[in-house]
């Protein structure tokens, strides 16, 4: 990366810029629908009410994150593991799930994500963008977690226990990549986060190595390990979903529950 001209440093940190941009954009489109779901799927008429007006902060979070990333470069495929969480939630036959993959795991990843972007960004629009979207989101997660804490205690054992284990496992796919999930980045050619390093000349192994060993710096901080550790995992401790049968699983993962 060093040896990078001024030129071709700009360029990578535009398409950089615009693959984080783009999993945004797919995650948004998975809320969109996750929620449409949930219109139908929700029992009482109050948890419609909300979810519909969820449905167009969604739909609005699409539109202006479309807008920007295609001004600045080109929206990139999505990265198999989101793929994979975001199916599993649009495919859960538990409404409880969908509630806690998006608006409880997701949209505080998002949250997280959106904050360390204000935080780091020189761009204004980009920084009121993600200011504006994560006002939304935030009223979001708190749906979610005051419609689980009410509904998870309601649940019959098995049922809860299959939302914990559901929990489980998208942090383990968003956190490890779970392995699987390759037909979603473009037929075994480059994944999109690849093509963005390889096309502007740099070795994408050599860069993978530096980033792991930049961990803490925050500028590569967007989806550590961290954003798990401070956003997401204490989010689910809070509705009651780290219990001692899976609280286990969370530990081999590296989280202390
Ligand atoms: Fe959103
Ligand atoms: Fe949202």
């Amino acid at each position: 990366m060093k040896a990078l001209s001024d030129e071709k440093r700009e360029q990578f940190a535009a398409r950089r810029s615009a693959w984080t941009l783009s999993q945004f954009l797919h995650g948004e489109q998975g809320a969109l629908l996750c929620c449409g779901q949930l219109v139908e799927a929700v029992p009482d008429m109050d948890g419609k009410l909300y979810a519909a007006t969820q449905v167009v902060d969604e739909a609005r979070h699409v539109e202006v994150f479309h807008r920007y990333i295609t001004r600045l470069d080109q929206v990139y495929s999505i990265e198999p593991s989101l793929h994979a969480v975001l199916n599993a939630i649009l495919e859960a036959d538990l409404w409880q799930m969908k509630c806690v993959g998006m608006q409880v795991i997701t949209e505080s990843l998002a949250m997280g994500t959106f904050k360390s972007m204000k935080e780091n960004t020189r761009d204004d629009l980009l920084r009121k963008v993600v200011e504006l979207t994560a006002q939304d989101e935030a009223r979001h997660v708190s749906y979610g977690l005051i419609y689980m804490k009410e509904e998870l205690p309601r649940m019959s054992d098995p049922d809860r226990e299959r939302v914990e284990d559901f929990a489980l496992s998208a942090i383990r796919l968003l956190t490890t990549g779970g392995g699987g999930g390759a037909d979603s980045s473009g037929g075994g050619i480059l994944s999109s986060r690849e093509a963005v390093y390889t096309e502007v000349g740099i070795d994408y192994d050599e860069a993978m190595r530096e980033i792991g060993e930049k961990a803490n710096d925050p500028e590569f901080a967007d989806s550590g390990p961290r954003m798990f550790e401070d956003h997401v995992v204490p989010q689910l401790q809070r509705v009651g979903l780290v219990t001692d049968r899976v609280a286990p699983g969370y530990r081999e993962l590296g989280f202390e529950v």
